[in-house]
């Protein structure tokens, strides 16, 4: 047996014991560690960590690790005692496997723009109860009903005991979600889903004032995390950059108006990208206006980022250029099928 050390990104440390033909993964569930993952085959890069120090080899054949150094651990075999640094704090790891719930649907209503808001209910499940148990900023997966397809989609609103689950949904001409929505979903609907799963969540414990920057339909966990902030009134300035192409993308905003109102260390960028000539706010991308933000900022922000992955590169590129390191930059790095 090999000891392996997980070390969280806030510092907890994880021991537990591994065999060689054991992956890191399947040791630490063995060990009532369920670590955030959902292929268990390599492909979804949802386990991924980098190994600080040991030997190991990987299932299926040797791989190289990813740019960052990082390897998936649901294919990672120790060879010899292991210490790993995981991207995300000790709450994003998990007591409990993945679930699959049983929900219904509550209600589809427009969010302007060709998004709506989709509520879902879940029913009682004799493990979990009502609750509705996540992290903000985690996903859920959700299978169209009657089918075997599945689509992933972030919670935008706050974890609750009715069981409440709402996702903020861009219906997309000609996709397969979108079209059950759009034309045959209805409130009684029955569905299920699987997790949450994700490890796209607040880094609680950083001094750093953030910022969070969306686009889209990336709106929505960002959503959920100024809703979990406010509620804990936290008081830590947090910059928020909503970028659109046009004035119209802006309607899915609308409930930031109530959230300004309770966090006063809120401040927030609608970045237009071609706005009419009536336009008077900040005419650009959220790449435009993340550098003209940390251009004058003293005390350099954790970055928070979601939306389509032309976005994430080129504010990922931004907010290293200035010097933000790789590890104070979160995205969710999830490839679904
Ligand atoms: C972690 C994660 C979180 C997410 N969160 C959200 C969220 O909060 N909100 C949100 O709106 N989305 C979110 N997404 C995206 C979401 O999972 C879906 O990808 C999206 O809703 C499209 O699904 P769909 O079934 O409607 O379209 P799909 O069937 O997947 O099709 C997507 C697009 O491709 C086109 N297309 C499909 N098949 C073909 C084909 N054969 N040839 C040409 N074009 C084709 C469709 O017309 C459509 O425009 C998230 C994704 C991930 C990975
Ligand atoms: S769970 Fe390991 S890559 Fe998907």
């Amino acid at each position: 047996m090999s000891d392996i050390t997980l070390i969280t990104r806030d510092g907890a440390k994880l021991s537990l014991a591994a065999s060689p033909q054991e992956t890191v993964l399947e040791a630490a569930e063995a060990a009532g560690l369920f670590l955030p993952a959902m292929c268990h085959e390599g492909s979804c890069g949802l386990c991924s960590a980098q190994i600080a120090t040991g030997d190991y080899t990987m299932r299926g054949g040797p791989r190289e690790p990813a740019a960052d150094g990082s390897v998936p651990l649901c294919l990672c075999l120790p060879q010899s005692a292991l210490t790993v640094n995981l991207p995300y704090p000790e709450s994003g790891i998990s007591h409990h496997r993945i679930p699959t719930r049983a929900a219904t649907v509550t209600s589809i209503t427009p969010a302007g723009s060709g998004a709506v808001t989709l509520s879902l209910t879940l029913q009682p499940d004799p493990e979990f109860g009502t609750a509705a148990d996540f992290t903000p900023g985690q996903f859920m997966e959700v299978s169209i009903p009657g089918t075997e397809i599945t689509r992933a989609y972030s919670l935008s609103n706050l974890p609750n005991w009715d069981g409440t689950l709402e996702f903020l949904i861009r219906l997309q001409p000609g996709g397969a979600f979108s079209t059950w929505l759009a034309q045959t979903a209805k409130p009684g609907d029955a569905l299920t889903l699987r997790g949450p799963a994700g490890r796209f969540v607040l880094d609680e414990i950083s001094p750093r004032p953030r910022c969070l920057v969306g686009g889209g339909c990336g709106f929505a966990p960002l959503l959920s995390m100024l809703r979990h902030l406010a509620d804990f009134q936290n008081m830590q300035p947090t910059h928020l950059i909503f970028g659109a192409n046009t004035e119209a993308e802006l309607a899915v905003a609308a409930p930031l108006k109530a959230l300004a109102a309770q966090l006063p260390n809120l401040t927030i960028c609608y970045a237009v990208w071609h706005p009419q000539a009536a336009w008077h706010g900040f005419t650009g991308t959220a790449a435009d206006a993340l550098a003209q933000y940390l251009a004058t900022a003293t005390d350099l922000p954790d970055v928070y980022l979601c939306g389509p992955p032309r976005l994430v590169e080129a504010v990922t590129n931004v907010a290293q250029a200035r010097g933000i390191p790789p590890a104070r930059i979160y995205t969710e790095q999830v490839q679904l099928r």
